[in-house]
């Protein structure tokens, strides 16, 4: 239990529109629980809208669970604001998807790696010059980026500065929110070797998320699969590659490109997706997966399966397994 740096019980977020006086509640992240051990890769895997960055954003506690309790090092911080808030976020960073959008054109590479060296930190202009080369050179930009614009910088190189601001206060934990996949392939390989190298250097704990089971394959410790919300299946990735047991997993694992004889044997015969993910504002009844399901049953279309311990450190959401499960 005591290595465990983050660890989070019940989380449930929802978000509530209003369209023409119409409410619709959407239920972006429905009842997850989730443990990350110190020094570990945590992935987290889904298609798009199965509640992956929200999740990621609601353990950061940039959003507020709707239900739910968090607990980091050992304390509750699903409730905390302000200063005390603001304490968990030296240890907890994010580094955004896309590093356009999540750097400010309007300033340099300075200011945007020392906003947080000045929010928590009372450090003189050198200081902060001095702390921001060396992080240049962490993430290996050469210094003189200090005085660039991120519109000066590729893809790539804009990555590396979300990376190093993400460093800047000496974080924990790192939430990676999908930070290769709008990157060139050529590109998206060496950020994550740098991610790999930071980990080690600073001893750090990673929570990745990812919609690509092939991406977090070498990376990570941990796989937690999801869907609409919920947790489908979670399991060590060794146990997730040669041992998935949801339908969903295997669905996502069948569609990754297959390169030698050994993966074709651990990869499951293909199986394509039909249709797309419901939406979150109208999850079914039953099964999340029913829709979309080859091997559902009619009970998975009334009852909706609980999550289920397999066996050591395997857990699985499927009523092939589990045939007095639900609710
Ligand atoms: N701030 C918000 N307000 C309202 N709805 C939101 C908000 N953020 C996310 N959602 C909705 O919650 C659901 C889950 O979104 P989320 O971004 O967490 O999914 P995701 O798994 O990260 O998807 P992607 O792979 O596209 O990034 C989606 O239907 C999304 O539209
Ligand atoms: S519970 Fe039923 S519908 Fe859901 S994944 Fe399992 S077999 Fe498919
Ligand atoms: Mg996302």
């Amino acid at each position: 239990m005591n290595d465990l740096i983050l660890r989070a019980e019940g989380i449930y977020k929802y978000f509530f529109d209003s369209h023409y006086g119409k409410k619709t509640v959407i239920k972006a992240v429905n009842g997850v629980d989730v443990g990350v051990r110190r020094r570990e890769t945590l992935a987290i895997v889904g298609e798009s809208g199965s509640g992956k960055t929200t999740l990621g954003k609601v353990l950061m506690r940039i959003y507020e669970p709707t239900e739910g309790k968090i607990w980091f090092e050992g304390n509750e911080i699903s409730t905390v604001n302000g200063s005390k808030l603001k304490a968990y976020r030296k240890y907890m960073q994010m580094v955004f998807q896309d590093p356009t959008s999540s750097l400010n054109p309007r300033k340099r590479i300075f200011d945007i790696i020392s906003l947080p060296l000045k929010a928590h930190f009372n450090m003189s202009k050198r200081e902060r010059l001095q702390r921001v080369r060396e992080l240049l050179n962490k993430v290996d930009l050469p210094e003189d980026f200090i005085y660039r614009y991120p519109n000066a910088l590729s893809g790539g190189q804009k990555q590396r500065v979300g990376i190093a601001r993400a460093l800047a206060l000496n974080p924990k934990l790192i939430v990676l929110d999908e930070p290769t996949s709008a990157l060139d392939v050529s590109v998206q390989a060496k950020i994550l070797t740098l991610l790999t190298q930071l980990k080690e250097q600073f001893d750090l704990t990673y929570i990745f998320i990812s919609h690509d089971l092939s991406v977090v394959k070498n990376i990570s410790d941990k796989i937690v699969v999801m869907y609409l919300g919920y947790i489908m299946e979670s399991a060590s990735t060794e146990e997730i590659f040669n041992n998935p047991y949801h339908p969903y997993t295997k669905a996502l694992l069948s569609a990754i490109p297959t390169v030698t004889d050994e993966e074709r044997k651990i990869i499951p015969e293909e199986i394509t997706l039909q249709g797309d993910i419901p939406s979150p504002s109208h999850i079914p009844q039953g099964c999340p997966f029913y829709s979309r399901c080859q091997e559902r049953m009619d009970i998975c279309k009334i009852k909706r399966p609980r999550i289920l311990q397999i066996k050591e450190g395997h857990y699985v959401r499927c009523f092939l397994y589990d045939r007095n499960g639900g609710k």
